[in-house]
């Protein structure tokens, strides 16, 4: 049974699981479908619904469309700091976007963007199904940003409702005036948007759809559009290999965890070791014994896959992109539940690695499940191992919906890097130290580790404890505070929002060059 390209484990001692066999085999369980936006060059933007992005340099009369009236009105708007002007036409709209120059460089783009997201909900409620972009700015990546903006705040999750058409974005094509861009950008757009909304829906899939087996399909689904090679342990051969966090908390599930894992090998890859990814795939934390409070904190997590999301994702941008990476990518995947066999506190479980965890609170799954993930890498050499999870509700406490909560043990120069990307996507990551301190805290009388630290320091703790499972440069990315979003934002939907993908795509983008 072959899910999808499996050239690189074709050597694998690993068949594909039964279940995961079966459950392909019926037409129940389709692709998830995406509405994306449609971009284009066009050649001739007449008639359309045009936007011009303009700066302070800008010379008005540029839009020869405008008489002397509507120059008179955008100068005045422009005076009063408006950043967007609406000139409606008789068939058709044009929208003057001004740049505003005080803020510095990733804050301009990011205003940008938040502009994009404004054009389009106002053409929303206009039906406009189709804006041309034409950039007069000086900002050569200004109308990229604007159609990020616009088509990140298109997506919409209608799967489930009646009236999904009505509730769909009208916004469905975003063209460029041909200087405005380039088509690799436009490429670029595309396949970054794709990619996000796909994460999106994975997130906000509930888990009466999406369980540990669905998800696996999802990632063969995902690995045979864009073109690289997934391949699935199920649960018979998670416990031939003793995988025994994942094991420990699949316990209390009726559903099979599943362990995925994906490749991208093109030939032109310039790193000799690979990058490695890993994604937290709790399809559902119910905190199993040691059960959330509801509504307040279980009502959520269906969300708890984000980490999962965000990879299996950028594996597809990766591939589609055709970036010259050597990337591989894991996804443990299992519900946290209490049911009648779940494990327990106090419970003693033996790692995938040998460690020993004398679990504390079953709610501290994550690492547990993340942590036989680490171990797995081990055996690739890797050059370097970033993980995503949405892992502790203290680093949701720590820095709110505003950023991600990173640590590790990689060079100075990644950290640097991820940094920078951080800043670009406005996707920002706030560091945190790994003291040994913290470690102290995750030591047990019973065991080698205990699954929790003290009532402090938690979000550092649980990466303490994920360290203890590495032997190779790292690092770490709670997204808790993030990835799921009870309203929305800009071009940030209410759910699932994907947070943290560009800034890992930038990252890889750049370690590429
Ligand atoms: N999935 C949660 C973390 C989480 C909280 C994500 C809020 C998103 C929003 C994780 O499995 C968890 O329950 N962590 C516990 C750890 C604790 C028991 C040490 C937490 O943070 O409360
Ligand atoms: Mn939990
Ligand atoms: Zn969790």
């Amino acid at each position: 049974m072959i899910l999808c390209k499996a050239t690189v484990f074709s050597k694998s001692k690993f068949g594909f699981l039964e279940n995961v066999h079966k459950v392909l085999g019926t037409s129940k369980f389709a692709t998830l479908k995406t509405k994306v936006m449609n971009f284009q060059i066009a050649s001739n933007t007449e008639k359309k619904n045009i936007i011009y992005i303009i700066d302070s340099a800008t010379e008005l009369s540029l839009i020869n469309t405008l008489d002397a009236k509507e120059m008179t009105f955008c100068k005045t708007a422009i005076e009063a700091d408006e950043k967007v002007i609406w000139l409606n036409r008789l068939d058709y709209y044009e929208v003057i976007f001004c740049i505003q120059k005080k803020a510095t460089d990733w804050q301009t783009n990011d205003t940008i963007r938040k502009a994009g997201a404004q054009i389009a909900t106002t053409g929303n409620k206009h039906k406009v199904a189709e804006m041309c972009i034409h950039s007069l700015s000086m900002h050569k990546d200004a109308a990229y940003y604007l159609a990020e903006g616009m088509a990140l705040s298109a997506y919409r999750f209608v799967k489930y409702r009646k009236d999904a058409e009505k509730a769909l974005s009208t916004l469905q094509t975003i063209c460029f005036e041909a200087q405005s861009i380039t088509t690799s950008e436009v490429n670029r757009l595309e396949v970054m948007t794709q990619a996000i909304f796909k994460a999106r829906t994975l997130v906000n899939e509930p888990l009466n759809y999406l369980s540990a087996d669905q998800l696996a399909v999802e990632i063969a689904n995902l690995g045979k559009e864009a073109g690289f090679s997934v391949k699935t342990l199920g649960k018979a051969e998670i416990e031939q290999e003793k995988m025994g966090g994942i094991l420990a908390v699949n316990r209390g599930s009726q559903q099979p965890p599943t362990f995925n894992i994906m490749e991208y090998k093109p030939k032109n890859a310039l790193n000799e070791k690979p990058i490695v990814l890993i994604g937290k795939g709790v399809v559902y934390d119910t905190g199993g014994l040691s059960l959330k409070p509801t509504p307040a904190s279980m009502d959520r997590m269906k969300s708890d896959m984000s980490g999962a999301a965000l990879v299996s994702c950028s594996m597809y941008a990766i591939a589609r992109l055709k970036m010259p990476l050597h990337v591989i990518a894991l996804v443990p995947a299992t519900d946290n539940r209490p049911g009648e066999n779940a494990y327990v506190p106090g419970d003693i479980i033996t790692m995938y690695s040998g460690t020993t965890v004398e679990v504390l609170n079953t709610d501290a799954e994550g690492r547990l499940i993340l942590a036989d993930a680490l171990h797995w890498a081990k055996r690739y050499e890797p050059a370097l191992v970033v993980d995503f999870a949405t892992l502790t509700g203290a680093a949701s406490v720590a820095v709110g919906e505003h950023g991600i909560v990173c640590m590790g043990t990689a060079a100075d120069a990644v950290k640097e890097a991820f940094q920078a990307s951080g800043f670009r996507q406005y996707e920002r990551l706030v560091s945190y130290p790994l003291w040994e301190e913290y470690g102290e805290m995750i030591k047990s009388d019973f065991a080698d580790l205990k699954n929790i630290g003290g009532p402090s320091g938690g979000a550092i703790t649980a990466g303490k404890f994920l360290e203890h499972f590495t032997d190779y440069p790292w690092m770490h990315f709670d997204i808790a505070g993030v990835s799921f979003a009870t309203s929305q934002k800009g071009y940030l939907p209410s759910g699932g929002t994907g947070y943290g993908l560009r800034m890992l795509l930038d990252f890889l983008t750049h370690y590429s060059q």
